[in-house]
């Protein structure tokens, strides 16, 4: 068995670099498959996503080859395979872009359906409902999603009932070589929704409006090749040093980010009382106090992301005063709030929302990462615990986290890596 464990309390004090976003790589490696020839990526984040991700695409018949840890060329030229049906393809949320990625090159297209962090329900409702206005007639059966096209697809409007990202990248990625014009209404605006758009209008797509609620895309014929792509940093992961360096009272400077993405993060980190400098692509984060409590409401971007919920929570949990935590996008995002109670934290949980009362210490104690984001939110409170922690489940954040444990101990964290009974640092 693998676990963390945090040897608490700590400051953290330097300099920490921001690896590519998880979120955006997961859908330009599958959009990749919509290219003639190589397509040469830079600054992909070298987690264990990433690593399922290339194992599905080989199996399709791509050939990757790797330059770096975070550098690889993608041929997908000999991939004759539309069926990516397969443990791996269910074990993760986003290989569901696989589907829109193989429509635009196959008739048939054949994928499990996808897994992924238990959120509460992911329906993909709006995902068919992009991929049925482009022409394609999709079934969903015996854990299986099939989506065929009897002709090329075609461009349509497309108006989402939600906004969703997933559903957003996916009509990209489908409309990119379909017939026509297409237009996606009530888009998701994400970060990772333009670097996917950059990525395709690189290789030739007609991609206009990703970033706004509306997203207009003149189908084109083909895609050529990339000589050199480069992923943008990871938005949350950039989030997760912010609220580590202000819950222990540290200084950090955040490199290799856009502040820009930051902004809600930011707002909240300096009403809790933090001071944030920004610095070109970095970002400065000092904290001399004990937080202020704050009431946080995630909303799709620009609002505050559901992916910090947890990470922003500890920081009420030492607050001065009672804070609140509104979930408005996923049902199940609060299981983790039990295993900070284990470490003495007072918080009740009921429905969408948690009543944070701040406590002057938390200890350590055995905790769970309920999912990625959790379990990055499980670090950071054993960051600021009396005692070792244990981190169980860690696979959760090693799926998204580049060297989390590393990055952290440069910053003056002592963490240990233990699996079964060989410890090392
Ligand atoms: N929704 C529907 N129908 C759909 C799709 C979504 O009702 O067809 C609902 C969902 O139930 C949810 C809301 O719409 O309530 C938003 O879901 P969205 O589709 O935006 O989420 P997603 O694409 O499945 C991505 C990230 C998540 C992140 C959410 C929200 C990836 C691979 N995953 O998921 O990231 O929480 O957007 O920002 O991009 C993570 O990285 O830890 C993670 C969970």
């Amino acid at each position: 068995m693998e676990k963390f464990i945090v040897h608490g309390p700590c400051k953290l004090k330097g300099t920490v670099k921001i690896s590519g976003a998880k979120n955006a790589a997961v859908a330009i490696l599958p959009a990749t498959l919509l290219a003639e020839g190589k397509c040469h990526l830079e600054n992909v984040p070298d987690i264990s996503d990433i690593r399922s991700y290339c194992k599905i695409l080989e199996a399709l018949g791509a050939k990757i080859e790797y330059l770096s840890k975070n550098e690889m060329i993608i041929d997908n030229t000999n991939v004759t395979s539309a069926i990516a049906s397969s443990e791996l393809t269910s074990k993760f949320r986003a290989s569901y872009y696989l589907l829109g990625a193989l429509l635009g090159r196959f008739n048939q297209v054949q994928i499990s359906l996808p897994g992924g962090c238990n959120l509460g329900a992911r329906p993909i409702d709006q995902h068919i409902k992009a991929f049925e206005s482009l022409g394609a007639t999709v079934e969903v059966r015996n854990g299986n999603v099939y989506a065929s096209r009897k002709e090329p697809l075609h461009g349509n409007s497309i108006f989402l009932d939600v906004v969703s990202v997933g559903a957003t990248m996916n009509a990209i990625l489908a409309a990119t070589l379909a017939k026509g014009n297409t237009v996606i209404e009530n888009a998701a605006k994400e970060p990772h929704i333009v670097d996917l758009a950059n990525f395709l209008n690189s290789m030739g797509a007609k991609i206009k409006g990703a970033g706004t609620d509306t997203i207009r895309i003149t189908g084109v014929e083909k895609l050529r090749q990339v000589s050199s792509y480069s992923i943008i940093p990871d938005q949350i992961e950039t989030g997760t040093f912010m609220v580590a360096a202000a819950a222990t009272k540290g200084d950090v400077l955040i490199q290799n980010c856009i502040p820009k993405h930051m902004e809600p993060i930011t707002a909240k980190l300096i009403e809790a009382g933090a001071t944030v400098e920004e610095l070109g692509d970095s970002i400065r984060v000092t904290m001399d106090q004990i937080p202020n409590s704050f009431t946080v409401k995630t909303m799709p971007y620009p609002g505050f992301p559901t992916d910090m919920q947890p990470q922003i929570c500890i920081l009420l949990t030492i607050a001065s005063g009672t804070g609140m935590v509104i979930e408005n996008i996923w049902e199940s995002r609060f299981q983790y709030t039990d295993e900070l109670t284990k470490m003495g934290a007072d918080i009740s949980a009921h429905g969408s929302t948690a009543i944070v009362k701040g406590v002057e210490k938390l200890y350590a104690a055995p905790v769970h990462s309920h999912d990625l984001r959790a379990g990055a939110a499980m670090m950071i409170a054993g960051l600021i615990a009396e005692g070792d922690t244990e981190v169980y489940d860690i696979h959760h954040i090693l799926r998204g986290y580049e060297d989390i444990v590393e990055k952290f101990n440069k910053l003056g964290a002592h963490i240990e890596y233990v699996k079964e009974d060989d410890k090392h640092d």
